[in-house]
């Protein structure tokens, strides 16, 4: 049905400011003369009488118009709908015994209307919008993002928008105290590397060339340390032209942080500090500080990830020596190979079915992308073990080997994964990530203890095949460890970083690193990163020109804001706790970003598209492109 515009109900507001919001009253404001405002959350008819409850950020209120009090006022509520804007004066009552709702602030009272002024009238929304969580349907998200002004209306996306704006005010604080500046960087600048594509922009004055957008402020914080800020923090935004995922926006914003003559401890107990402030201003819980520190290679070996959630236990096991002489080929070749076995015991599984394995072999086979999953069951009744080999091919000897080495006993499930490293780790992280989901190990986002650890002694480069060549596993400012240095020209790949990682409960939050703050090493680490010298004084020759004149040591962090405000609200994607986010598409559905541009600003630019033949421009692009060619 189409929808009445209703224009006749809107009216001018007579009634002056509001006197509370919709979440202010109480039981003792009982008899008070009040003025409401906000947007019709659900209109209900009753017997003689229209409730509606009145919502803004602050909650709801109860309001009901009766024809005694005001015969036009009733006539006008029963005509409103869901999110049509009102302005009610009235008179505070308590609800009776039957009415109280316990579950909302204001559910004690209702507001006696005496009149009501229609500020304007809403259409019938895309999707349901409600204070009354319950009521909340499963919308499509494009949808709910094409109208974000409508789903912002709900009370949990602003209750994350408040939450992000306290953790602003509390980390503005700490810095403060902290004797930090927040020194704002440029946003047109030229590309640092962080190991993403840029967004570029084009310049309008210098035909041909492009501002990249920051993917970090990097160079630029390193320079306030040159420049003497001595102690820097900006709350920043980033841009990174990589794939999406739930944890990750093309545009996102860091609690970016820099400190001359810094240490590794000192940036640890900074960012502690900052953590167990933010915890105990907005999840009023005392975080026990120092975090737990784990190196790299011990994480990657455990735990098959250098973000390991240690919320539960479930360790990955190198079990390559009890098999050796198996004779199980599978397993030979690939240690042969200079391949790993790893075990992973999974307690009180020894007797999951036949079906359940099915489908977790299928799981690592088609999800995990290993060859096969192997696996040895110990039956709670202490009847010994099975496996999913004949004996055959595997004596049962060498599993019942493997099992006793990682404890692994009657009521016991151990599965089994082979391959190469670093690939057989990654997939038997993704294995124990899967079973803590399945076995209710991995508390859901926002219930349960949170557990920092900073991962440490990364190494300072990997090799990169494709690109034949070695890429930095931070960035390439980031210092090597001085004992190291040596190595750097012979064995690159066994130089560690002065690098760290903050991972909260599996999440990497923040990075950083002690910086190179000599040229010749600088110079050092362009080269070993295939960056020539001519190449390195085009793209950082202001850096190298800064290191030239009395560049004090230095380092920082940078902490990923949007997945702190991610965690501590218990969402499970970033776009919960960004106003206007963009899509999994990297685009923003609402205004339509990316958008094409008129020719004439591609004129201007000396700009001219080159599309894909499936890439279809709208008509008047089309006609220019024609024209141009
Ligand atoms: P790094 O690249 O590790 O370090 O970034 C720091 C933190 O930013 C967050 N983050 C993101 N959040 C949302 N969406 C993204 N696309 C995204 N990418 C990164 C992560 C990450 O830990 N300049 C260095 C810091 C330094 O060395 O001081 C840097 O940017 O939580």
């Amino acid at each position: 049905m189409a929808d009445q515009p209703r224009a006749d109900l809107i009216a001018p507001d007579t009634h002056g400011p509001r006197s509370h919001t919709c979440g202010a009253l109480r039981a003792d404001d009982e008899g008070a003369e009040v003025t409401l405002k906000g947007w019709v959350d659900t209109r209900r008819d009753h017997g003689g009488l229209v409730f509606v409850d009145l919502r803004d950020r602050y909650g709801l209120t109860q309001v009901v118009f009766s024809p005694q009090d005001n015969e036009a006022a009733y006539e006008a509520a029963g005509r409103l709908r869901r999110e049509d804007v009102i302005s009610v004066h009235g008179v505070v009552r308590p609800r009776g015994d039957e009415m109280i709702n316990p579950d909302l602030a204001t559910g004690r009272i209702e507001v006696k209307a005496q009149e009501l002024n229609v500020l304007n009238t809403a259409e019938t929304p895309p999707f349901l919008v409600s204070a009354h969580e319950e009521r909340q349907m499963d919308t499509n998200e494009d949808l709910r993002l094409k109208h974000r002004y409508l789903d912002l209306r709900r009370p949990a996306l602003q209750d994350n928008l408040v939450l992000r704006h306290r953790l602003y005010q509390t980390t503005r604080r700490y810095f403060d105290d902290h004797d930090f500046v927040e020194v704002e960087t440029p946003v047109l600048m030229k590309s640092t590397p962080e190991g993403a594509r840029d967004f570029l922009v084009p310049s309008r004055l210098q035909p041909g060339r492009f501002y990249a957008l920051p993917q970090s402020p990097q160079t630029y914080k390193q320079l306030l340390m040159v420049g003497g800020m001595d102690r820097y923090v900006q709350i920043v935004k980033c841009f990174r032209d990589e794939d999406l995922r739930a944890d990750r926006q093309p545009e996102f914003t860091q609690i970016d942080v820099e400190m001359t003559f810094a240490t590794e401890e000192q940036v640890y107990a900074l960012t502690e500090g900052l953590m167990a402030d933010l915890w105990a201003d907005l999840e009023d819980t005392d975080l026990e500080t120092p975090f737990p520190r784990m190196p790299y290679e011990e994480a990657l070996r455990t735990y098959g990830t250098d973000k390991p959630d240690l919320r539960f236990d479930l360790k990955l096991h190198d079990v390559s020596d009890a098999f050796a002489g198996s004779g199980f080929r599978v397993f030979e070749s690939i240690v042969d190979d200079g391949g790993h076995i790893i075990a992973l015991r999974v307690p009180d599984a020894g007797d999951t079915g036949r079906a359940a394995m099915d489908r977790l072999e299928e799981y690592v086979t088609e999800e995990i992308g290993a060859a096969g999953l192997i696996y040895f069951q110990f039956p709670a009744d202490g009847s010994g073990m099975t496996q999913n080999l004949s004996t055959d091919a595997m004596p049962k000897a060498y599993g019942r080997a493997a099992a006793e080495q990682i404890g692994a006993d009657t009521g016991d499930l151990m599965l089994v994964l082979a391959g190469q490293a670093p690939t057989v780790y990654e997939q038997a992280g993704q294995l124990r990530l899967h079973l803590g989901e399945q076995l209710g190990l991995r508390p859901d986002p926002g219930t349960g203890p949170d557990q920092f650890v900073w991962i440490t002694d990364f190494p300072l480069v990997e090799y990169d095949p494709d690109a034949g060549r070695y890429v930095s596993m931070h960035h390439p400012f980031t210092a090597p460890q001085p004992d190291d240095l040596d190595a750097l020209e012979d064995d690159p790949e066994a130089v560690q970083a002065r690098a760290y990682d903050l991972v909260l409960n599996g999440n990497e939050i923040g990075g950083g690193s002690i910086r190179i703050h000599t040229r010749s090493t600088q110079e050092q680490m362009f080269d070993l990163l295939g960056i020539g010298p001519e190449e390195a004084q085009d793209r950082f020759g202001f850096l190298l020109d800064a290191l030239r004149y009395g560049a004090p040591p230095h380092g920082g962090i940078a902490l990923g804001l949007d997945r702190l405000v991610m965690l501590l609200a218990g969402a499970d994607s970033l776009r919960d706790v960004i106003a206007f986010p963009k899509n999994q598409s990297g685009q923003e559905p609402m205004v339509q970003s990316p958008d094409w541009v008129d020719p004439e600003q591609l004129e201007e630019l000396a700009l001219r598209l080159d599309l894909p033949p499936d890439v279809e421009p709208p008509a008047h692009v089309a006609r220019r492109k024609r024209l141009a060619s």
